[in-house]
């Protein structure tokens, strides 16, 4: 880049500078280079890196030549960006440009790598000005090079101590508790971007959100008080209502994704008026499936008793898990069936608990207001924890953010193509169609051309998978 941090012009560099880019190919020579579609289209030929993993942003693939196409990994936004550099763990991944995608990615990096050179050329690109950003701070600079009559330096900026990451900016986040001299055990839950972020997902019907907004409440809620890092919680309901299933997925650190059989059922508002979550249930089993690195993963199972799920679960946990619990769901609409508020606690008791006790939170709790009337009138889930245990000394012991999130990526469900029979995998070549497969979590699409599908194909006849 030029002094003024301009990094093209024209919709190319400003110049070109052997020694700097020599730097870069041996910098980033087998890693994951995330690049901008113009960006790539600015490569000689407009063909990807050699020996990198090219990862390109661009809302419509389709604008790329079919053999571009198929030598990079193509994602719509930051979203499937993030899930497919999951598919590269301890892999280095460098941002190459250009300026759109330098910007909404530079929050995420903690170092630069920055060339500047003395190109008295006007650039109309720019990178982000880091000598202004307190968030930066140069840490190292190269000796001063020159080449063709342009002065260059290599310099590194690195993210300051302190200067975090950006938070989850959802809003949505859980708090844990103990009270009663270590008792009782709480955890409040706000779940509202969570909830609307798998309505528009999987554009479900008022009630279907009511019922999935509280299963993905409580499997955040279970999946945090999980030990391991790599734990994993899953709540099935198999349910003889017209939704006929429901099935949600959480890791410990704050991330959920989940779906329904049916999104789209419609029913008529129950006695009290509200969403008839139970009559879309109707009978059912509720399975509790903990996966914690052991070989088989704990099953727990019971029946439904009200379909309403906050119920089912407290039978859950004094059945299965002989802990006397209560459990508040909850998910309000607006009135164009966009999420409101949703949210959730757990309270429960441990064995220390006495009588006097378990009487005045069960007193307590009776005359709390439903959760998402307190959040509606701007309680935390702090300030939740503090009414439902008023008078019982509450001690708070941390806060997770929450989010949905499904960890699909194409190759993931490349994998998954791998491993089915040859013969479904020459049907669907057969077909003469590119195969349409879709995440049943998150609803995310993927395409597979034939000439792809042919591929894994021959790779499984090789009995060799794709080394990535
Ligand atoms: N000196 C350097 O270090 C350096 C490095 C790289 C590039 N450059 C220069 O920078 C210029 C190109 O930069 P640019 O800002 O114009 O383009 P760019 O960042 O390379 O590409 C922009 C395109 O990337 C896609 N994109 C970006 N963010 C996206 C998102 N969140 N979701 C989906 N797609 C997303 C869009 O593609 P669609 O339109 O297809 O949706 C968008 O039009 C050129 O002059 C190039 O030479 C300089
Ligand atoms: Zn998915």
């Amino acid at each position: 880049m030029n002094q003024n941090w301009g990094i093209g012009r024209d919709g190319g560099l400003l110049v070109h500078i052997p020694g700097d880019m020599r730097f870069f190919r041996e910098k980033t020579k087998g890693s994951v280079v995330v690049m901008g579609r113009r960006t790539l289209e600015s490569f000689p030929g407009g063909r990807p890196l050699k020996d990198r993993v090219n990862v390109v942003l661009t809302k419509d693939p389709s604008v790329l030549r079919p053999e571009v196409r198929e030598a990079v990994t193509a994602v719509s936004g930051t979203e499937e960006l993030f899930r497919a550099l999951s598919d590269y763990p301890g892999r280095e991944v460098f941002v190459i440009g250009g300026a759109a995608v330098y910007k909404e990615l530079l929050p995420y990096c903690d170092e630069c790598l920055v060339t500047v050179n003395d190109c008295p050329r006007e650039a109309d690109t720019f990178f982000p000005d880091l000598d202004k950003d307190p968030s930066w701070e140069l840490s190292d600079q190269s000796e001063e090079h020159t080449e063709d009559g342009v002065r260059y330096r290599f310099r590194t900026y690195v993210r300051k101590a302190g200067g975090a990451l950006p938070p989850e900016e959802n809003g949505d986040y859980l708090v844990r508790a103990t009270a009663a001299d270590g008792s009782i055990r709480a955890f409040a839950a706000t779940t509202r971007n969570t909830v609307e972020t798998a309505r528009q997902k999987h554009n479900t019907s008022p009630v279907v959100t009511a019922a999935l907004g509280r299963l993905l409440t409580a499997g955040l809620i279970m999946g945090c008080d999980m030990k391991g890092e790599n734990d994993v919680l899953t709540l099935k309901i198999d349910c003889q209502g017209p939704v006929k299933g429901l099935t949600v997925t959480a890791d410990s650190r704050g991330h959920v994704k989940g779906y329904a059989n049916v999104p789209d059922v419609m029913l008529p508002p129950n006695q009290f008026g509200k969403l008839d979550v139970g009559g879309a249930l109707d009978l059912g089993v509720l399975s509790v499936i903990k996966d914690v690195g052991l070989k088989e993963p704990y099953v727990g199972q019971t029946i439904l008793v009200s379909g309403e799920i906050a119920e089912d679960l407290t039978y859950y946990f004094a059945t299965s898990e002989q802990t006397p619990s209560s459990v508040a769901l909850g998910v309000l609409m607006n009135r164009d069936n966009t999420v409101r508020q949703a949210g959730g606690f757990l309270i429960q008791l441990l064995p220390g608990a006495g009588e006097d006790v378990i009487s005045a939170l069960e007193k307590k709790i009776s005359g709390i207001r439903s959760m998402t009337a307190m959040l509606d009138d701007g309680m935390t889930p702090e300030d939740v924890l503090r009414e439902v245990l008023s008078g019982f000394k509450p001690v708070f012991l941390g806060r997770q953010e929450l989010s949905f999130r499904c960890d699909c990526s194409k190759a993931r469900v490349r994998k998954a193509l791998y491993s089915i029979g040859a013969k479904d995998l020459n049907e669907m070549i057969g077909e003469g169609q590119p195969a349409e497969l879709v995440c049943h979590f998150c609803n995310t699409k993927y395409r597979f051309s034939i000439e792809e599908l042919k591929e894994i194909a021959e790779q499984q006849k090789n009995g060799k998978e794709k080394s990535l």
